[in-house]
């Protein structure tokens, strides 16, 4: 037997800012089909995944929380259990990038890249917000879009009109999070220079590289496209595209993640040390002796990294393409380390033919209420597997076609052929397997025996749905061979008994070889077919033994109900805004958000709240946002008080009523002419999530000026 292969597996690493969605786990169960296949075949797997704990947006969601970011991550650490275990994803290790292993290792692999003569600092200009305190980046800087001129855009591009810019190029840009006019200051940032002619000549290699068949090893779509990156071009606009660039690897304090080497106040970017966290899980689960434990390998974690025949490959989405196939790469080798071996890209999974699995927005789906409804695992794990290929094209979960494949497929052609032979076998044979099966029987059973090589090679491909195809082919074969010999036909004669056993017996074989073939997407139900062969459905191998005796049978898997359906797609609306909020962790929170940290009467005393009248209303032209309310709060002169309300109310509804006004806040300039005060509202912290503002109208019997206490 030949050695078996040294595997090192991994799926992205999710953002620590939030729950899964059905996204993640389609990566994961991809991910653990193809690491369960080969467990099957023999070989030696470590499978880890860590929280990707870095950067801005966690930083700033934690404050948001009122929480430290260590704090932050490690509550959304504790959810991913339920999820994992209850998806049967079989990772040997979770860690996370703001583990000590990590720290290190990223330093390191820094070190040794400068060392290497391939990191430089650049003096860059960028926007800094003065009442944060720090250096904003792009998706925090607003402003008007100056092509279209839509207000609020962000940063980097436009919603409304689709042009892409550089933040500076922002008209009157403000910070999304004070709302201040933020300045441009200078800063020193740290590149790695990608364009350095070693890079950009390795990286064409390695992206390119063919097999001994001369065959691309990156999927050919991703290495095409990855070619576009290498050259200097025009585009359709005329303007040209620049190679490779060098990359801006640091961030300004404040930042949540790794100081640079001795560069105090410099922190490496997210994207920098989050594909080190694959190395930082992996160098836990061997400090943790797990690959000792499993395979009696005995090498520390740097021998493993550094064998010739240790295997390194990353699942991910098409989305972040560019980190795993240019610059984790890179990365590696001048670090003086082993390069992956493959990168494996998947497409984006819709719901219901919606919105794609995005980073922030899970829609649709709910991988918790599915396993809380009773939902099969397996049956999602079936399905998907149905959908997905080797290529990166995106795949659509569809309520009709998921109850399809797993009621008719799945239980109709597969777990049936263990129930039509299995009470027959019981009844009348004690449960015993006879050997010599008839000649129609025998050959069949050879037949699907003889398809393992096949289906493997779908597998290690990746091609799960082109094996479920296969594997339920073969099942309508069985399925046939039943009609033909009709054991319930024969079950009437005890003349027949003999063919009644054989007949049994080849389909309780066929019926075993089908579970191996399933195995690696229906391992929970391939465990229950241990129990009831008698025989070990966890080697690929043994497809070619025979079964000797079988327990009595007991259910395999319930059908999916369209009840169930229902339920999981019922007030859909609302789970997609919950998941759409800017943190999990804001869905356990009131109204979305925490409480704010605790302040004193003194500091409530400041505030001075007044009953006021909103004695007329009306739109503002030029804002879809705002309502000019003028308010009367007994002062004998009336404000103008300006109010983004215009979503949830008509004038003609407010005026004459009371409401409550802070009457003490500073008088703001706004492009309508001065706001004199605020009036409160309720809303949901996501906004766009939970819609609706609700304005406050005290008791019956207050009187426009009186104060709140
Ligand atoms: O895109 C994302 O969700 C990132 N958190 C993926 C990181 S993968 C790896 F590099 F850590
Ligand atoms: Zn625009």
């Amino acid at each position: 037997m030949s050695a078996p292969r040294q595997l090192f597996v991994t799926t992205a690493l999710p953002y620590a800012n939030g729950k899964f969605h059905v996204g993640h786990i389609m990566e994961y169960i991809q991910a653990d089909i193809w690491v369960r296949f080969q467990r099957m075949q023999g070989h030696h797997v470590n499978f880890v995944g860590a929280d990707d704990t870095h950067g801005a947006p966690i930083m700033i969601a934690a404050e948001k929380a009122g929480q430290t970011p260590q704090a932050f991550v490690s509550e959304i650490a504790a959810g991913r259990k339920p999820y994992l275990d209850g998806f049967h994803i079989s990772f040997d290790n979770w860690h996370s990038t703001d583990a000590p292993e990590n720290h290190e290792l990223a330093r390191q692999i820094y070190r040794n890249l400068k060392a290497n003569d391939l990191i430089e600092t650049r003096t860059i200009e960028q926007f800094f917000d003065p009442a944060k305190n720090m250096f904003l980046p792009d998706r925090y800087i607003k402003g008007e879009c100056p092509k279209c001129h839509a207000k609020d855009q962000y940063g980097d591009n436009c919603e409304v009109c689709g042009s892409v810019y550089a933040p500076t190029d922002l008209i009157k840009p403000y910070s999304a999070l004070s709302g201040v006019t933020p300045e441009l200051k200078h800063s020193e940032h740290f590149f790695f220079k990608l364009s350095d002619p070693r890079c950009v000549e390795f990286l064409e290699a390695w992206t390119q590289r063919v097999d001994t068949n001369g065959k691309l090893v990156l999927q050919a779509e991703v290495a095409n496209k990855i070619k576009e990156w290498f050259s200097v071009r025009t585009n359709a606009d005329g303007s040209t595209s620049e190679g490779l660039g060098d990359w801006d690897i640091s961030r300004d304090a404040p930042y949540f993640g790794i100081e640079i080497p001795d560069a105090p106040g410099k922190y490496f970017y997210v994207w920098l040390d989050a594909p080190v966290g694959y190395l930082a899980s992996l160098k836990n689960w061997f400090e943790k002796g797990g690959p000792k434990a499993q395979h009696g390998d005995i090498r520390s974690f740097e021998e493993y990294m550094a064998a010739a025949d240790t295997e390194q490959y990353h699942f991910i989405g098409k989305d972040i393409v560019t980190f795993h196939t240019l610059f984790w790469p890179a990365m590696l080798k001048f670090s003086g380390r082993k390069t992956p071996d493959n990168v494996f890209v998947h497409g984006f999974l819709t719901v219901n033919n919606g919105e794609k699995m995005s980073k922030s927005r899970g829609t649709g789906l709910d991988p918790l209420k599915y396993l809380s409804l009773g939902m099969n695992p397996e049956w999602l794990r079936y399905y998907l597997a149905a959908k997905l290929s080797a290529r990166n094209e995106d795949i659509d979960f569809n309520a009709d076609d998921f109850m399809a494949r797993v009621n008719s497929d799945l239980i109709g052609k597969y777990v049936n052929i263990a129930s039509r032979a299995a009470g027959f076998l019981t009844k009348r044979f004690g449960g015993q397997l006879i050997h010599t099966f008839d000649p129609q029987g025998a050959v069949m059973l050879h037949d699907i025996r003889a398809a393992a090589d096949g289906i493997a090679a779908l597998y290690e491909t990746r091609e799960f749905g082109k094996a479920t195809r296969e594997i339920m082919l073969l099942a309508d074969k069985v399925n046939a061979y039943v009609d033909q010999n009709k054991p319930w036909d024969l079950a009437k004669d005890t003349a027949n008994n003999e063919a009644l056993h054989q007949v049994c017996s080849v389909l309780i074989n066929t019926f075993a070889a089908l579970t191996r073939y399933l195995a690696p997407m229906l391992p929970a139900l391939a465990q229950a077919v241990e129990q009831f062969t008698g025989s070990n459905m966890r080697e690929w191998n043994l497809v070619h033994h025979d079964v000797q005796a079988i327990q009595p049978y007991q259910h395999l898997m319930q059908r999916v109900t369209p009840e169930q359906l229902e339920s999981l797609f019922e007030l859909a609306d609302q789970s997609e805004s919950s998941q759409a909020a800017i943190n999990s962790v804001a869905i356990e929170l009131p109204g979305g958000e925490a409480i704010a940290p605790t302040i004193g009467i003194d500091d409530f005393a400041k505030i001075d709240l007044r009953i006021a009248k909103i004695v007329n209303c009306e739109v503002v032209e030029g804002s879809t946002k705002l309502l000019r309310l003028t308010l009367d709060v007994g002062e004998g002169k009336t404000r103008n008080v300006f109010s983004g309300i215009a979503s949830a109310y008509k004038p003609e509804e407010l005026i004459g009523q009371l409401t409550v006004m802070v009457a003490n806040l500073a008088p703001r300039k706004m492009k309508f002419g001065v706001s004199e005060g605020m009036v409160l509202a309720a809303s949901h912290a996501d906004e766009k999530a939970q819609p609706g503002i609700h304005i406050l109208t005290p008791w019956p019997g207050a009187q426009p000026g009186m104060r709140i206490h």
